[in-house]
């Protein structure tokens, strides 16, 4: 059966106010389809009870600041912009086990949305959390930045309760409903980008030099393979060191690995076809480009037996 959008967000809107009431509700928009879409659901529901905040992780790519800034201005709700990065650098500091790290970014992320909550006297939080998060997460696959109440952890530790419209939906049926609601094409075909951001795109230690190179070699990445309209295609940075020859000199130094992939519903996915040109291209780029790189490689893996990301 067709998927009828217009009865979704009937319901949802419906249900948001019914939830929410007249009290105030914060939504951390990431400029992602999934936060987007829900923070759209949301100001329908809820009009000037609603806040939108941008977290300035230090994990995001160069341009999601802004473009969330665009997003609030499209919804006329003004999106604060809360500068943490200092806080998820502490808490990443000397971590390399992937699910240790997706703790530490979870427990900072929610921690740093209940001091907002607090200062702005909201009572709920509206996530865009979706079918494939809770699944991933419930399975032991990996914890997903956005599930709690669906693993027994109780939001109200964090001083709110969370209203979570988009949570039996997979992600062709989020970006319908985006569409529907009138969103721009740029952002219902916005390729996902993970919660804990470039977090998950580093392999080892998380560090801001570390996020530098990363988002240097991605901007490469997105650039050189924006006709192909991949799924998601990034860099990944590897925690290890290869043995490199520049200006004549050995020079250890980053691994950079190319991932692209095409998908539907990020539960399965297989590598993008990428033509050898232009493998060659990007990593010429990347390795002239980004300082400390001395080897690009390309990740032919499906998932499964991989995932999309690296941690
Ligand atoms: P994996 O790496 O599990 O990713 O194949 C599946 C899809 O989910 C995205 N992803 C996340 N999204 N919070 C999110 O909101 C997370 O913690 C998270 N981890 C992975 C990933 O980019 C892909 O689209």
């Amino acid at each position: 059966m067709k998927f009828n959008t217009k009865k979704f967000i009937k319901e949802k809107i419906a249900e948001i106010k019914k939830a929410a009431g007249y009290k105030k509700a914060l939504v951390a928009l990431s400029g992602g389809v999934d936060s987007t879409t829900c923070a759209f659901l949301a100001y329908r529901a809820l009009g000037k009870n609603l806040i939108a905040v941008f977290l300035d992780s230090g994990l995001m790519r160069e341009r999601d600041e802004k473009e969330v800034l665009k997003i609030g201005e499209m919804m006329e709700v003004p999106v604060k912009v809360a500068r943490v990065s200092d806080k998820f650098f502490t808490a990443l500091k000397g971590k390399i086990d992937p699910e240790e790290k997706r703790w530490a970014f979870r427990e900072c992320f929610y921690q740093a949305l209940a001091e907002i909550v607090k200062i702005e006297g909201a009572s709920f939080l509206i996530q865009g959390t979706i079918a494939a998060d809770i699944k991933e997460t419930k399975r032991g696959i990996k914890t997903q930045h956005n599930v709690l109440e669906q693993i027994g952890i109780d939001p109200k530790k964090y001083g709110f309760s969370v209203i979570e419209p988009l949570k039996e939906l997979y992600k062709p049926e989020v970006r319908a409903i985006a569409k529907a609601l009138g969103l721009p094409k740029e952002v219902f075909e916005r390729q996902p980008f993970p919660g804990p951001g470039l977090a998950t795109r580093i392999v080892g230690e998380v560090t801001p030099e570390r996020v530098r190179t990363e988002r240097l070699a991605s901007k490469i990445i997105e650039e050189e393979l924006v006709n192909f309209k991949p799924f998601q295609c990034f860099a990944v940075l590897l925690f290890d060191r290869a043995t490199g020859m520049v200006g004549g000199k050995r020079l250890l130094g980053e691994i950079v690995v190319i991932r692209s992939v095409e998908s539907t519903d990020a539960l399965t996915a297989t590598p993008t076809k990428i033509p050898w040109l232009t493998l060659e291209k990007i990593c010429q780029k990347i390795t002239g480009e980004v300082p400390g790189v001395v080897k690009v490689l390309y990740d032919l893996t499906p998932k499964p037996p991989s995932t999309i990301e690296f941690i």
